[in-house]
């Protein structure tokens, strides 16, 4: 957690119990019965790798602190009531909705991410017969940090294990079944929501463990837990939420993404995953001049995330700086997602010591990430906090993370 008493460091995340029992409390008062289960899933950073899953290419995240837990119960009208209870401790209650109803469109706001995983369950061949959700967590929301995935995630967990599914939560090595779970969570978000992300966030939500990064090669779903152990070099990830959301984060999403897959089509790939990097300028010559950066940036992308997990394998952590601010710099240039909020963090935190940085997430507003010395958080944070102020910024929020565990099943009886 931040040293910073400033009032934009926010908490470190509560962790899984610290949800659950909200949401297994908040549930006991709502519905007036304890509820059958609870499953909690984390929000994540991805180290580096970004823009390269829906390429099927590489990806490096790890699970954040912070969590939504979902506690639930099984109705037997085939109807689905679905709350949240903030911070501020008021619930939201969506419309309640018949599970054989939904259809994407159907529901809207963040309900429509609950509901979302039902309609692909459904369709997928379960028997929902209904069921009360009540939501508590503390991913931040709109910050890039995969609350979505995180919702979505514990839903579809909490809804299987109702549906009598078991769902091998403990058992990450095979990876199967939740690999199976993230593919539907996505297909919530993509059909149901209707943003056309990858399959990073939801993977990245399900398959974590504490004190890895996560290597996921998106094309063969090979996945790889490498220790990731900052405090043994009395080193952080730094998590700056710039607090901002440019108005054209999702177009630029879809744009960036039809742009990859018509290079694809142009090369005559499945997806630029295929190309290699000693193929890269002369199938860069192939392309319009407008598709050139951005296969530049997968393909340069991939490499560096290998380079970072032989880094990793070869115990130099403290050597990953420069790939990480690299991946900033290709994201900022070639693929043109970041923003002027991003740039500053990242200029800043490397000027005030940061040995690397970048933003990480879709990007176009959302946070950052930088690896710093942690005797030099609160200097750090002091000298982005001025940098926002002297520009008239509104001021960000820190954290410190480290790699913490993926989804889990909860105990309902502890709170
Ligand atoms: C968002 C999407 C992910 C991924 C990243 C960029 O977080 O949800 O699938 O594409 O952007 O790496």
């Amino acid at each position: 957690m931040s040293t910073n008493t400033d009032s934009t460091t926010v908490e470190a995340g509560g962790g899984a119990i610290d949800a659950a029992r909200r949401a297994v409390t908040e549930f006991r008062s709502l519905h007036g019965h304890e509820p059958q289960v609870c499953w909690s899933a984390p929000g994540r950073v991805n180290l580096i790798g970004e823009h390269t899953d829906y390429n099927d290419g590489f990806v490096l995240p790890f699970a954040l602190p912070h969590r939504t837990a979902v506690a639930a119960t099984a109705r037997e009208d085939g109807m689905l009531r679905m709350t949240t209870v903030g911070s501020d401790g008021r619930p939201q209650v969506a419309d309640p909705v018949q599970v054989e109803d939904l259809r994407p469109g159907s529901v809207t706001g963040w309900a429509a991410y609950p509901a979302g995983v039902a309609w692909v369950l459904r369709e997928s061949g379960f028997a929902l017969t209904g069921a009360d959700l009540v939501v508590c967590g503390d991913v931040p929301t709109g910050a890039g940090l995969s609350s979505s995935a995180a919702l979505e995630c514990a839903t579809a967990l909490a809804l299987l294990d109702l549906a009598g599914v078991s769902v091998a939560a403990g058992d990450r090595t095979g990876g199967l079944r939740l690999t199976e779970i993230a593919r539907w969570a996505q297909r919530a978000e993509n059909d149901f929501v209707g943003a056309p992300t990858g399959v990073l966030d939801q993977t990245a939500s399900l398959c974590c463990t504490a004190a890895h990064v996560l290597f996921l090669d998106v094309r063969s779903g090979e996945q790889v837990q490498v220790p990731f152990d900052t405090a043994a070099r009395e080193l952080a990830i730094l998590v700056i939420d710039t607090k901002t959301r440019h108005a054209h984060s999702e177009s630029g999403y879809g744009e960036r993404r039809r742009g990859c897959i018509e290079a694809a089509r142009v090369l005559g790939v499945d997806s630029l995953r295929e190309v290699a990097t000693a193929e890269l300028d002369a199938s860069s010559a192939r392309l319009p001049a407008e598709l050139q950066p951005l296969l530049r940036h997968v393909v340069t992308e991939n490499d560096r995330v290998e380079s970072l997990v032989r880094l990793l394998d070869g115990d130099r952590l403290d050597e990953i700086g420069p790939l990480l601010t690299a991946s900033h710099h290709s994201l900022r240039d070639d693929y043109r997602v970041s923003c002027t909020e991003l740039d500053l963090v990242v200029d800043t935190a490397l000027a005030a010591g940061a040995l690397g940085a970048r933003m990480t997430g879709g990007g176009f507003g959302g946070s950052a990430i930088a690896l710093i010395r942690s005797a030099e958080q609160a200097e750090i944070e002091k000298s982005i906090t001025a940098a926002f102020d002297e520009r008239g910024l509104t001021h960000p929020r820190f954290f410190a993370a480290s790699p913490s565990p993926g989804a889990g099943r909860e105990d309902v009886s502890l709170s």
